[in-house]
């Protein structure tokens, strides 16, 4: 992380410190910018947490956090994006945990993200990133080609060997582009019409805040 975005993410900790202790229960979204967060919140030992992935439960167990289930609801999730546009539309899952997240944030009280000033478009998908789509195995083709007819393309998401892609949930994962997204809510309800898809990684469930971190240190908050 850059000097000017470590600055920025010690602010945002210190400020988010009051409100994480209060919390009983927290949700943690995954990917590099919650896990960079959690390391810097001076967060109280047995803090119990639900984490959306082993990538986010291995760094909240070293923070000496207890990870559990998702039995009720959550008091504040905190969770990263791959875009957001104005409307607090997001696109998620680049991490793989799309499902989870979804999930979590539907069943939070309150939802925080963070995200980086060069994540925040005027409309998801320009600078081409992709909407990661989570496909049972088993309808991997028939959902590439309806995918196609709704003039996305399509890439089967693979390791860094050339192997597909297994998310926690023994899916496989979709990365598929679109031009410009005029209507995300539209467009998040068409992808999961199609039979075999588990999850898409539009999300139009507004959150609460997200705060955007700058290169020059310090954070601006979009509502
Ligand atoms: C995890 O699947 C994602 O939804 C992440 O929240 C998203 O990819 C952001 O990750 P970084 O914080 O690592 O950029």
């Amino acid at each position: 992380m850059k000097e000017g975005y470590e600055k920025a993410i010690n602010k945002l900790a210190s400020e988010l410190l009051e409100e994480v202790s209060k919390a009983e229960v927290i949700g943690l979204g995954s990917g590099s910018t919650v896990a960079s967060l959690i390391r810097r919140i001076k967060i109280a030992e047995k803090k119990l947490c639900v984490p959306t992935s082993k990538q986010i439960g291995f760094v909240a167990e070293q923070l000496g956090m207890i990870c559990t289930e998702l039995h009720g609801e959550v008091d504040l999730t905190i969770d990263g994006a791959d875009q957001v546009d104005k409307e607090l539309n997001m696109i998620k899952g680049g991490g793989g945990a799309l499902l989870r997240e979804k999930i979590l944030i539907n069943f939070s009280r309150k939802v925080y993200i963070v995200v980086s000033d060069k994540k925040v478009v005027g409309k998801l998908c320009e600078k081409d990133v992709p909407v990661p789509v989570e496909v049972s195995p088993f309808g991997i083709n028939y959902v590439k080609r309806k995918l196609l007819d709704m003039n996305g393309r399509p890439e089967l998401r693979v390791n860094e060997k050339g192997y597909p892609y297994f998310t926690e949930n023994c899916n496989m994962i979709l990365d598929t582009y679109f031009k410009h997204v005029e209507r995300p809510a539209e467009l998040e309800a068409s992808i999961k019409r199609i039979p075999g898809v588990v999850e898409t990684g539009i999300f139009t469930k507004k959150p609460d805040k997200v705060f955007v971190l700058e290169k020059e240190g310090s954070y601006t908050v979009m509502k």
